[in-house]
This record gives C-alpha cells, structure tokens and sequence, in this order.
C-alpha cells in the first residue's frame, strides 16, 4: 500500500517574533522542518509534499536539496483543514495513507510514526491520531472519547467547555488517513468556531457521523509531539535534544565535566575517554578521537582532531585537522583548511588559515601563518607573520625541514625558507633563504649615549616657557 507525507509549514508562527519562517528556526544544529523531513523520509514514502505560504519562498530554497520534496502553496491560511486541501490537485487521485505532519514539531521518532501507520491499517481506519498525556494540557485540542472509550471528537483550547478543558489528552496534530474519500470528508468541514479557521481535528466526528472508524496511538514520550511556538519552546526544545545526545557520549565513554554546558550537535563523533571541559561546542561535522582533552570555551566546527590531542581553553577551529598527539592554543584560531601534523603544536594568539604545519613544529605565540606549507620541526618564532596578501593575490609561504624562524619575522610572499636555513629575528624576508644559510634584514643598530638626559633638558625648558 502506498504511502504519501504531507508536511504543514504555511503558518505564520506570530509568536516566534522573528523575520524568518519558524520551520527554518533550529534544533540542535538543524531546522526544524528538517528535523521532519528526516523523519517522514525514513518512512519511505511515495511522495512528500509540503504546504507553505508565509514565508514560503525562503522554505522553499531551504530545502532546495530535497529534491523528492513538492511544494504547495497555501494562500491565504484558513486552517488546518483548508491547509490539506491545497493537496488535492496532487494527491486526490491516490490511494493508500495519508500521514499528515506539522513542520513545527521536530523532535518525532520514526517508530513513533511507524506505529501509527501500522495501528492505522491493521484497524482499516479512516483517521488515525497521535495522542498524549499532558500535565498541563493548555494550548492543545482535547481528545474527546466516548463511553466505550472510543475516540469521539477533537475540540480546541478555545472552544473548548471548563469540563473538556480538564481533559488532559491532546492532540498531537500528527495524523494518518486513509486516501479514500479523505478530500470530501475534509470539504464538509465548517469554521463555526472561535477562530473562524477551518479544523483538520475535526474531521474526527465528521468520519465517526458517517460510521467509519477513527483510531488513536497514545505516545508516553510527550517530547515527541511538542510543537515550536515561541522561543522560549525552542529552548526547551534544544536542552532535550542536547541532553539525549550528551547522554549518548557519555554512554559511549566519554566524559562531560558539565552536560549542562556542553553543546554537540548530533553528527558529531567522539572516541572514549576523551574529557569534554566545561562550555564547549563541538558544531557539524566534527570529529574528536579518544583520550583528547579539549578545554572551557572551545568551539569546533568541522574539525578532525587526532587521539590524545589537547585543544586548550578558548580556541576556534573551522573547517581543519588537528593530528594526534598535538596540542593547540589557549586562544588559538585555526581556519579554513589547515593542518596540524602529529606531534606539532601552537600556543596562544597563533591563527592557521590554510596553513599545514608539519610533524614536531612549532608557533607557539602571537603568529599569523596562512597559506604556507610548513615542514618537519620548523620552529616559528613570536610574533612571525606570512604576508600573504598583496591586495589583490594570495600567495604561498615555504618553510623547509627543520628551519628557524626568529621572532617578529615578516615572510613576504611568495617565498621560501629552505631546509635548516635561519631567519634572524626582526627579518622582512623578501627573497628566498637558500639551505643552511642565515637570513637577516635589520639594520645595524646605533647606541646615541646621554640621549635621554638631553631630552629631559629639551621638555623641561620647553614647558615652563
Ligand atoms: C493544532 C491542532 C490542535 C493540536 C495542535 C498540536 C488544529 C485546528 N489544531 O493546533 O488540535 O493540539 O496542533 O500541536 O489543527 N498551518 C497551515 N495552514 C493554516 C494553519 C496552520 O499550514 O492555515 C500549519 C502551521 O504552520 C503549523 C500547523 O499547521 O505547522 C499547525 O497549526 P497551528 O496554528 O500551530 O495549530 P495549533 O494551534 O498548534
Ligand atoms: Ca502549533
């Protein structure tokens, strides 16, 4: 039997207070919408279809790489109801399930979803509803049942009687119908209600009017069906998934000084005995390997670090490789491509951009290396500086095996520091530095004695003038 997954993302999402669509708002490193999408496509479905309007352009090209994804727009918004039929042109003509899903609840697991399906056919239903259990049930339409316990209607917080209000069995707004006469039951329904919207919830009592059956499967995990209204949702919404993905590495060996503070999104991987200090983010594509200590105030995206480095406090790396066995910052910034071999290591205020430092090198202060290739134990002095930009070209900087860089060295660019050669400090290196040979710019240095008295002299007459 075939599948097809209709997504709502058409409303406005008011309360998030935002220029951007609420479905394009993040949970753990991912849009919300996205969240969904991973979800309905673990069901393999047919089609997927997804309903914007608001904003609905930016969701569009959000998710521009989902290819298998159609879009309908609905304009302008009369509710949920009068959201589905938007469908019809695409899917009135199909048989098979319908599971219709909200763009704004991200956090909905596929053997959830799956149960739904599978209730929904084994009991041949027309309409099959996700429901939980809610302490606190405000905001939510109420599951209505019969005295046979069977499910009668769905009624809105709004329209809702002080005896229904107390019902504590919502809605999940995550549905699975049965194509069959799904789009003439959907137009018989009215908007005589408080909002003058038209309800998909009710198609509940249209189907159990005329006789057919309506199921619910009742989830006990009420994150599950949580839908993102506000910011403050969003926050709440985040700590739960951070805290099931830090629950995961620490069950995997590694160690959280602070879970509370530890942010990973969830691609990450991290090998055991690994020790995460205090207020750190390990952010998309990250990968730490095992016994690594990476310090408070770090944050990795799409860093690849070795086993047994050490990455100190306060350090950004983007996009880079750190080898085993090295260790990096405090207040290191290392970008867009570089490479720290096995064994190498940089200290404090050291940016890499582009740079690959070879095995038992060195920088360990104040330096800014980009785009230079740089070999086996080169020592870079304080304060060494790749001028690798001429205004208008980027150019490579060479250091050989085993050279010596001098502090407060300029490498102007192109150019190249060969084997074991010695730049002098304070050096503006402009030519290439042959093998072995020393390097040095600087001018002789002139003492002038009684210098500083003679001046004092000049200030003090020239003040009391
Ligand atoms: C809806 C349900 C409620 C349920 C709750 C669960 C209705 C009338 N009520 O309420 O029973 O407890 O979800 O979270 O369905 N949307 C459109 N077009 C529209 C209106 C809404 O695409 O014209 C989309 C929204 O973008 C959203 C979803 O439908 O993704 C739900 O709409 P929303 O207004 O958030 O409904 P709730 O009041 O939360
Ligand atoms: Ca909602």
């Amino acid at each position: 039997m075939q599948l097809h997954v209709v997504i709502l993302a058409a409303g406005k999402g008011t309360r998030m207070k935002s220029a951007r669509a609420k479905v394009l708002h993040e949970v753990a490193g991912q849009s919300l919408i996205e969240h969904v999408l991973a979800a309905a496509t673990a069901l393999k479905p047919a089609t997927v279809t997804v309903i914007i309007g608001h904003q609905g352009e930016t969701i569009r090209e959000a998710l521009r790489a989902h290819s298998h994804v159609a879009f309908v727009v609905q304009e302008p918004q009369l509710g949920t109801a009068h959201a589905l039929l938007t469908t019809e042109t695409r899917l009135g003509e199909k048989s098979g399930t319908l599971v219709l899903l909200s763009g704004d609840v991200p956090l909905l697991r596929v053997s959830t979803l799956e149960k739904l399906v599978e209730t929904h056919r084994a009991a041949q239903a027309a309409a099959t509803v996700l429901t939980t259990n809610l302490a606190d049930p405000k905001g939510y339409g109420r599951i209505v049942r019969a005295s046979d316990g069977r499910i009668a209607r769905i009624v809105e917080d709004r329209d809702a009687s002080v005896e229904e209000q107390a019902i504590h069995e919502i809605n999940g707004g995550i549905y699975a119908f049965d194509l069959d006469g799904l789009f003439a039951a959907v137009r018989s329904i009215g908007a005589n209600n408080a909002q003058r919207e038209y309800y998909l919830p009710d198609l509940v009592s249209v189907f159990r009017k005329a006789g057919r059956p309506v199921e619910t499967v009742v989830t006990d995990m009420p994150e599950e069906i949580l839908g993102v209204n506000s910011r403050q949702e969003l926050a709440i919404m985040n700590r739960i998934a951070r805290d099931a993905v830090n629950k995961a590495l620490m069950a995997s060996g590694v160690t959280l000084e602070d879970p509370a503070t530890t942010y990973v999104h969830p691609d990450v991987r991290v090998g055991p005995d690994t020790v995460i200090h205090p207020n750190v983010s390990l952010e998309r594509g990250t990968i730490v390997g095992s016994g690594c200590d990476i310090h408070s105030g770090a944050r990795l995206v799409g860093a690849i670090v070795g086993d047994r480095a050490v990455v100190l406090n306060h350090c950004l790396i983007t996009d880079s490789t750190i080898g085993s066995d090295t260790s990096v910052g405090p207040f290191a910034h290392i970008r867009n491509g570089a490479t720290l071999a096995p064994h190498a290591k940089v200290g404090n205020f050291v940016e890499l951009k582009k740079t690959a430092l070879g095995p038992k090198s060195k920088a360990m202060h104040l330096a800014y290396l980009g785009d230079a290739v740089i070999g086996e134990r080169v020592n870079i002095g304080a304060g060494t500086i790749t001028c690798n930009y001429d205004g208008v070209h980027k150019h490579l900087t060479t250091i050989e095996d085993g050279a010596f860089i001098g502090s407060d060295t300029q490498l102007i660019a192109p150019v190249t520091v060969e084997k074991d050669a010695y730049v002098g400090t304070g050096t503006t290196v402009r030519h290439n530095v042959p093998a072995g040979s020393l390097a040095i710019s600087a001018g002789k240095q002139r003492n002038v004695s009684g210098w500083v008295e003679r001046r004092k002299k000049t200030l003090s007459t020239k003040s009391s003038e």
